[in-house]
């Protein structure tokens, strides 16, 4: 499902240019499950946001799903996220002005979907009876807890079946015990989807729980 090979990214700044991935090889199964763990700073949320297609590669080739990303423009790179991408950012970022079922939906925005609205609607209320919240589906973001607000991000990510969910740090600011809910939660969810799943963590008791487990280190990754 995701191919990347040697993969490099250099950013420009104004100090200079700052390596950060280098000839980095990764492969993930349909189905399978990830965790990259890695110190703050050693370009984990950089080599997300590759996979996620917002963001391309200095140099070698990121392909999801038989697409090369490398060949697609902004728009046509949009379209594939919204498509086949689930992205449960580090910042939830829900919309405030937007109720919880809102922000749900928020991703079906963009694109020509062909499903019958009720449709969709009827997957976001089970999203979110899926992750606990059918009782909150009313209330705007402020009003949720920060583990509620990430379990709404989570509906969200998953209203387009994405093909990839991709989580960084998803229990980052959580309690253990909230965090391993939402461990329970990712797991349940990447089943019922039948995506592939990578989760960015500096939680070992998250990673601890994925197929495979990665180290970010020189930028590179290391089983
Ligand atoms: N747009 C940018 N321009 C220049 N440098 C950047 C840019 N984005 C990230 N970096 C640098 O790239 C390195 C990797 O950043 P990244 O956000 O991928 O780290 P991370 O592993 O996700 O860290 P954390 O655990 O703190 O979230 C950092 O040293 C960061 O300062
Ligand atoms: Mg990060």
């Amino acid at each position: 499902m995701i191919a990347l090979s040697r993969v490099s990214k250099i950013y420009e700044s104004s100090a200079g240019p700052v390596g950060v991935l280098r000839e980095l090889d990764l492969t993930v199964a349909a189905t399978e499950t990830v965790a990259i763990t890695g110190p703050s700073g050693s370009g984990k949320t950089t080599l997300l946001n590759l996979l996620g297609a917002l963001d391309q590669p200095t140099s070698g080739t990121v392909t999801i799903d038989g697409v090369a990303l490398g060949g697609l423009d902004p728009a046509a790179a949009a379209r594939f996220r919204s498509r086949s991408i689930g992205f449960i950012f580090q910042l939830h970022y829900l919309l405030p002005q937007c109720s919880v079922l809102e922000n749900v939906l928020v991703p079906r925005l963009a694109g020509a979907w062909t499903e019958a609205a009720s449709t969709t609607l009827a997957r976001a209320e089970a999203l979110l009876e899926q992750v606990g919240l059918r009782d909150r589906m009313t209330h705007l973001p402020w009003q949720l807890s920060g583990g509620e607000q990430l379990r709404a991000a989570i509906a969200r990510a998953l209203i387009n079946q994405p093909k990839i969910i991709l989580a960084d740090e998803p229990t980052g600011s959580l309690d253990p015990a909230t965090g391993e809910r939402i461990a329970d939660l990712l797991l349940s969810t990447h089943a019922g989807a039948r995506a592939a799943l990578v989760v960015v963590t500096h939680n070992p008791a998250l990673a601890q729980r994925m197929q495979k487990t990665y180290r970010l280190e020189a930028g590179r990754l290391v089983s």
